[in-house]
């Protein structure tokens, strides 16, 4: 160790030289420039002014959702097929073709309400959100640890944040504005089953499921399309954690995820997921009682069974949080050839809301930095300028040509691999209404049904814990629900509040929702 007291280099210390940001030496890094060793300091003061300037601008806007996270890097590799089947017959996207082909990816993994420096252990949906850096460019899988998600129209994130988000008066996560808005959203129960249930708090990132939640299309040589859902399943076997489990992980470390997936990784433990896919034809599916691109539902896997296409190890963390984990930068919209939008109303408005918030909270540049550039394909655009621009990108050969057309040189546009995409064709008049298969219940009382015992008496367990702090008429509201959803549900959770059927029984299906036969079999029998 060297007494950095002294001032200037000791003999034998060859470490390098500190600099400002011009490459002028920094002779003192501990004394401001002063009139006199007491004096006053002067404004020209520019080492010291750079470097507190700068110091006070270290801090950009954390993520509106899911601000604290891990990313770590490694590779996809492919089987080069979808089941038995060769995958170039359903999409033509590079890097699904060869059997054992890698592309380089960065896997961030989050929480999703709390702040960046929150509790891991927070009974939250995590992010697993992917970047794979393949040779068309960028494609991003931003995914979730849950299979389903609270809403199915994009129009309404902004309120189901803001009821799970503190409250604005008392900063705290208040469970009474949680179930207010979800007792008002018919849909957010089949998400509510799998948060309250140990699935809400995962025991750490390494050992839970991933699944892009929201429906897509492959597209493959000939344009035909199919809607698929995306699963990943961990190698290391999922793990959860009950209320109690997480209170006493948290009581003495709050980031226990992050370092877990570090000690994973620095002692060579590199953890693996494989990717599985669930297809179906690209249509309405009329036969289905729930509509393929409703985020709500999950895709029976005996009707639909997910298949195996390739799998990922993570074998590097960060070298800089901030540079590689703070301002990567993931969206919807980033897919690659092969790989489309599907007409899902929440993957539609996501599609807008990611870049929308990087240029926010990055900069509009944001895809220039190291962590979010294509770097496997070659990036020619005629964007210029911007706060924070730091190269030009190359128009070829003749610099002056930053637009298209051109006859003098610059960019050309690419050629499509097939004529068009073969979709279906899209009918209708402009409006604004709900999908018409709804059925917001009958997914989740599944779900509980094939919940273990000791799963199902930590949801009920939790559901009162949290139910319990709403006012009366909203924990009605919520029995009522889980009548629809389970009788056992409802009536063990109306049981622990003290709300019995006949309580609820004058309750009237909310305006906002449609009930099935099922369901309404179900209000009959209340009473
Ligand atoms: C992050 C919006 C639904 C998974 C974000 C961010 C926004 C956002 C603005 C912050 C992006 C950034 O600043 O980098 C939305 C909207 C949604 C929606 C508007 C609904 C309409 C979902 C769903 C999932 C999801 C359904 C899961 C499938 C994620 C993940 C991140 C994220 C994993 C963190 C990405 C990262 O690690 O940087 N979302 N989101 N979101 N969202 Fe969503």
């Amino acid at each position: 160790m060297t007494d950095v007291s002294s001032k200037g280099p000791q003999p034998g210390d060859d470490r390098p030289v500190l600099t400002n940001r011009q490459g002028h030496t920094v002779f003192d890094n501990q004394n401001q420039r002063t009139v006199g060793s007491r004096g006053p300091a002067t404004l020209e003061n520019y080492q010291f002014l750079e470097k507190m300037s700068h110091f006070d601008r270290e801090r950009i806007p954390e993520r509106v959702v899911h601000a604290r996270g891990v990313t770590q890097f490694g590779f996809f590799e492919a089987y080069g097929k979808w089941g038995d089947e060769p995958i170039s017959a359903y999409t033509r996207a590079k890097l699904f073709q060869e059997e054992g082909k890698r592309t380089p990816i960065a896997l961030r993994f989050s929480t999703v309400i709390g702040g960046r420096d929150s509790a891991e252990t927070a009974r939250d949906p995590r992010g697993f959100a992917i970047k794979f850096y393949t040779e068309d460019g960028n494609w991003d899988l931003v995914g979730n640890n849950l299979a389903v998600f609270f809403i199915r129209d994009a129009i309404k994130f902004p309120d189901v944040i803001h009821a799970l988000k503190p409250d604005p008066v008392t900063f705290r996560q208040e469970p009474g504005r949680i179930f207010d808005f979800m007792s008002q959203t018919p849909e957010s129960m089949h998400m509510l089953v799998n948060l309250f249930s140990p699935r809400g708090i995962p025991a750490d990132y390494r050992h839970m499921q991933g699944f892009g939640v929201n429906t897509y299309r492959w597209v493959n040589e000939a344009g035909e399309t199919k809607l698929v859902k995306y699963h990943w399943m961990p190698k290391q076997g999922v793990k959860s954690m009950t209320q109690a489990d997480a209170a006493a992980v948290q009581a003495n470390d709050l980031g226990h995820a992050t370092r877990d997936m570090h000690d994973a990784i620095n002692r060579g433990d590199y953890p693996e997921w494989e990717l599985l896919v669930q297809m179906m034809d690209d249509h309405e599916h009329p036969e289905l009682d729930f509509d393929p691109l409703d985020d709500t539902k999950v895709w029976p896997e005996n009707d639909f069974p997910p298949k195996p296409v390739g799998r990922i190890v993570l074998d590097r963390t960060v070298d800089n949080n901030f540079a590689e984990n703070e301002q990567i930068s993931f969206g919807t919209g980033v897919l690659v050839d092969g790989l489309d939008f599907s007409d899902d109303k929440m993957l539609v408005g996501r599609t807008f809301s990611y870049s929308d918030s990087q240029r926010y909270r990055v900069g509009p540049n944001y895809l220039q930095l190291p962590v979010n550039q294509a770097k496997g394909s070659k990036v020619r655009t005629n964007q210029r300028d911007g706060q924070m621009a730091y190269y030009v990108d190359s128009s070829g050969e003749n610099p002056h040509v930053n637009y298209e057309p051109s006859i003098t040189g610059g960019l050309r546009e690419g050629q499509y691999p097939t004529e068009d995409v073969v979709g279906p064709e899209i009918k209708g008049r402009i409006t604004r209404k709900r999908i018409e298969r709804t059925n917001d219940y009958k997914q989740a009382g599944q779900r509980y049904l094939l919940m273990e015992d000791w799963e199902r008496d930590d949801l009920v367990r939790n559901f009162i814990d949290g139910i319990g702090q709403a006012e009366r008429p909203v924990q009605e509201r919520m029995v009522w629900h889980l009548l629809l959803v389970e009788d056992d549900l409802g009536l063990r959770v109306g049981e622990g509040l003290g709300i019995g059927p006949d309580d609820v029984k004058h309750l009237e299906p909310l305006a906002s929702q449609d009930l099935t036969e099922e369901d309404r079999q179900r209000l009959s029998n209340l009473g």
